[in-house]
């Protein structure tokens, strides 16, 4: 039995869904433990297109339990929006699916608070989903959040609603001079997701545990990426949750002794969404065609992400803050067909060498990267499933890497489908 803990190395996207979803094949429990639908998590099944935003992406796998854990942030629209869409095709949760009773829930007022402030921003702003995300963490960590247990209980509900609803009011209507919510209305509609919802909310932690007892193999999945960590991602231009491999242990209430393996995904080059410092960004054409050939548009919002080059010292950030025992490195078929690549070995800013990730958004705003140039690789490695069949100028990328990191690539994804895919070392 194992437990691992898969977690993104970079901002997000690097390909976790993927991941998790062949390694479920092997598992019988798959976790969310932090995030909400901020997340779009993308699995291919024979051509079949899947992206999963709450739903544990082992949910495409029959008969595994699915957890939401209590650190993730709950729209129940949303939520509701994906099972039916899975069950059009033909994917039933009904018997798999748990949700934390203490998961917090997003609250139309959420949305609406993040909206105004995003746009007061101006060009400050931070580049959000526009889910309500940090809004609805805010209330959590403020203590007047609204639990997922408090949705089958209506009293309890409608206090704790009309009590909110007067503060947010109060800042749309005076300092966004925005329209107010209203109650009744956000009552009504609450209550009809409760009448979904309510047989699935549950006490997760005491079932995850057992599980763990039981000797089950158990995977946890993260969403988005260490450095939009809310503490040890590019602050402010993060999420608003801890999304680090620890995240696991405070999000599904699982005891740090508990996690076997932490694996890092990490895209073979970089990209990010929304708004805030890049070093290894590619402005140019040739970032355009990393793009363009990576499909690098947003799975959640459809926004174009910005790409760049692989940077080693994020990834050593990584490996340090999630105490990495393997990395999964995807879309290395992406890189197919250029003649150099360059990975980044450090940054230089006001005539000083980094050799580790800065904290200073000063520093990562306008350090100039300090790269190593390899040979690229004429030939496809799309769908190779066998490292020695790779071309030997792709064995080299990720021997390089494996050395400046001193970490072993453990599974390596040639492709977007499930059995696209390397496996240099088993997980369970
Ligand atoms: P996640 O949020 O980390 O799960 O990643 P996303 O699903 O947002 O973005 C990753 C994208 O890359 C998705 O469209 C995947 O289908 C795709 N993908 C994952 N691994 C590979 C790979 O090895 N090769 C290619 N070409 N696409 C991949
Ligand atoms: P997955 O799980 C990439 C980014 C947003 C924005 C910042 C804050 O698919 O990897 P938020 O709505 O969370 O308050 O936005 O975080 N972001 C992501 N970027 N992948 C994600 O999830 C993301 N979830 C949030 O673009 O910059
Ligand atoms: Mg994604």
């Amino acid at each position: 039995m194992s437990t691992v803990v898969i977690v993104g190395t970079q901002w997000g996207d690097e390909g976790k869904g993927k991941i998790v979803d062949f390694l479920t094949e092997r598992a019988d429990v798959v976790a969310r433990y932090q995030g909400g639908n901020n997340a779009g998590h993308t699995v291919v099944i024979n051509n079949e297109k899947y992206i999963l935003h709450l739903i544990p992406s082992g949910v495409l796998h029959k008969g595994k339990k699915c957890i939401i854990g209590n650190g993730v942030v709950i729209d129940p629209a949303a939520l509701i929006e994906e099972m039916d869409g899975l069950r059009e095709k033909g994917i039933n949760v009904d018997d798999n699916l748990l949700i934390a009773k203490n998961a917090h829930v997003i609250m139309p007022y959420h949305m609406a608070i993040e909206r105004e402030s995003e746009n007061k921003k101006g060009n400050k702003k931070i580049g959000t989903t526009g889910r309500g995300i940090g809004p609805s963490y805010t209330d959590k960590v403020a203590r007047y959040g609204i639990r997922m247990m408090d949705l089958p209980a209506p009293d309890i509900f409608r206090e704790k609603l009309t009590a909110n609803l007067s503060a947010v009011n109060f800042l749309l209507e005076n300092l966004y001079k925005a329209a107010p919510l209203n109650a009744d209305e956000i009552y009504a509609q609450y209550m009809k997701y409760a009448e979904r919802l309510s047989r699935y909310i549950t006490d997760t932690d005491v079932f995850i545990n057992n599980e763990i007892d039981s000797k089950r193999n158990v995977l946890f999945e993260g969403a988005q990426g260490t450095l939009l960590d809310v503490d040890h991602g590019t602050y402010p231009f993060v999420t608003s949750s801890n999304t680090i491999a620890g995240g696991a242990c405070t999000g599904l209430g699982v005891g740090p002794t508990k996690i076997n393996k932490v694996l890092g995904i990490a895209k073979a080059y970089t990209t990010r969404v929304g708004e805030g410092p890049f070093p290894t960004e590619l402005k140019d054409e040739l970032g355009e065609s990393i793009r363009q050939k990576g499909g690098e548009f947003g799975a959640t919002t459809g926004r174009a992400r910005r790409c760049g080059w692989l940077d080693i010292l994020i990834l050593k950030h990584a490996i340090r803050i999630n105490g990495l025992t393997g990395i999964a490195l995807t879309k290395l078929d992406i890189l197919d067909g250029f003649d150099k690549l360059k990975i980044c070995v450090g940054y230089k800013y006001n005539g000083k060498l980094y050799e580790e990730f800065p904290k200073e958004i000063e520093v990562l705003t306008h350090c100039e990267p300090v790269y190593v140039e390899v040979k690229g690789w004429k030939e496809s490695t799309l769908g190779i499933k066998e490292f020695d069949k790779l071309p030997a100028n792709a064995r080299k990328y990720i021997k390089k890497i494996e050395k400046m990191l001193k970490i072993k690539v453990q599974i390596i994804s040639t492709g977007q489908k499930r059995d696209e895919i390397i496996v240099l070392k088993e997980q369970f």
